[in-house]
């Protein structure tokens, strides 16, 4: 019989960043997960693109907040089929610096005096500006925080006789492939009771120059951001990405209905990244596949739910229908 050697990876390909620059750099198309961007001069370049005039996304969302806050938690803390009107403990999946949670947080002291939030997110300084900023706006919010990838699970949150009201906001389900985002709901889904509410905001397809300004402003910003992935891969892997040799390029595909990000490379060139032992070699007009981003319908939204184990309660958008929030129970 023939022995199988498997070939020797460095230690730095089994940690969670070097697996996936690995898996994503190797394979063709190129492509790199959304979570990545989110490094500490990520979460910064990111918070900047949220104040952006050409990116509605933010403002929208928070509009929306602003005007029916008072109702979203009525409509998550009232009586349902599984039982009375109960109490919330709130929990964000990828919180960032939670600027729109307040609005909610401060809805929910209002009805029930004091509230526990529980933040998730990947970056460690976001969550502690969050901390900051909620603390001293709120009185009457608990909050409590956890460092990781919301996608391997809430981790323990004891709900101790509340109902739990989870936050997915932002639009971040439409970084992901609708297959994904179908198994990221349902394994939400699967950690909650029935009763328990889930408060999805998503970006909604509206006219194209709209949608792709939002991804690629004046300012530059966006490409920033983009190109960040780079930066950090330099930076935590050793490599020697030229960030100038690669291009933010930004298209609408509208068979997927969805924005994608490249990064698309200027030049034939190589790259390495000594961390990963690993040699690059980088076509003219070859692009990195950074991110999707997928805009809804409500109505497709209102059928993903559905699909998933929820029944959906209620739904808010603002004056252009440019964006969706949706609260959806457990059933
Ligand atoms: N989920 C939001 C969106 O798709 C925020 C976001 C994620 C984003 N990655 C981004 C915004 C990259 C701009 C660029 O819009």
């Amino acid at each position: 019989m023939n022995a199988v050697t498997l070939p020797q990876l460095p230690a730095a390909a089994y940690t969670p960043l070097g697996a996936e620059v690995f898996r994503g750099l190797t394979t063709r198309p190129r492509t790199l997960s959304p979570w990545l961007f989110y490094d500490q001069e990520g979460s910064q370049l990111f918070e900047q693109i949220t104040e952006l005039d050409e990116y509605y996304l933010t403002r929208t969302e928070r509009d929306i907040f602003r005007a029916n806050a008072g109702d979203i938690i009525a409509a998550a803390s009232g009586p349902t089929p599984h039982g009375l009107e109960r109490e919330l403990t709130v929990i964000e999946l990828g919180a960032g610096t939670a600027t729109k949670t307040g609005l909610l947080l401060h809805a929910a002291v209002r009805r029930q005096q004091a509230v526990t939030y529980h933040a998730i997110d990947v970056s460690e300084s976001a969550l502690q500006e969050a901390q900051r900023n909620l603390t001293a706006a709120i009185p009457g919010v608990t909050f409590q925080s956890r460092v990781g990838d919301y996608t391997e699970g809430l981790g323990e949150i004891p709900a101790d006789g509340t109902r739990r009201l989870v936050l997915y906001i932002g639009s971040s389900l439409g970084n992901f492939e609708p297959g994904d985002a179908r198994q990221l709901l349902c394994d939400v889904r699967k950690q909650l009771a029935p009763g328990d509410m889930l408060l999805l905001g998503v970006d909604l397809v509206k006219d194209i120059p709209t949608l792709v300004a939002a991804y690629d402003d004046a300012s530059g910003v966006t490409a920033a951001f983009n190109r960040n992935v780079l930066a950090r891969i330099n930076r935590e892997l050793s490599a020697d990405f030229d960030l100038m040799k690669f291009r933010h390029k930004v298209r609408w595909n509208g068979e997927h209905s969805r924005i994608e990000m490249h990064l698309e490379s200027l030049m034939a060139h190589d790259v390495s990244i000594d961390a990963l032992d690993l040699s690059l070699t980088f076509r003219r007009g070859e692009t990195i596949h950074t991110e999707n981003s997928y805009k809804y319908t409500i109505q497709g939204t209102q059928h993903l739910l559905a699909q998933t184990g929820f029944t959906v309660v209620e739904n808010w958008t603002d004056a252009h229908r440019w964006f969706g929030v949706f609260l959806a129970r457990v059933h």
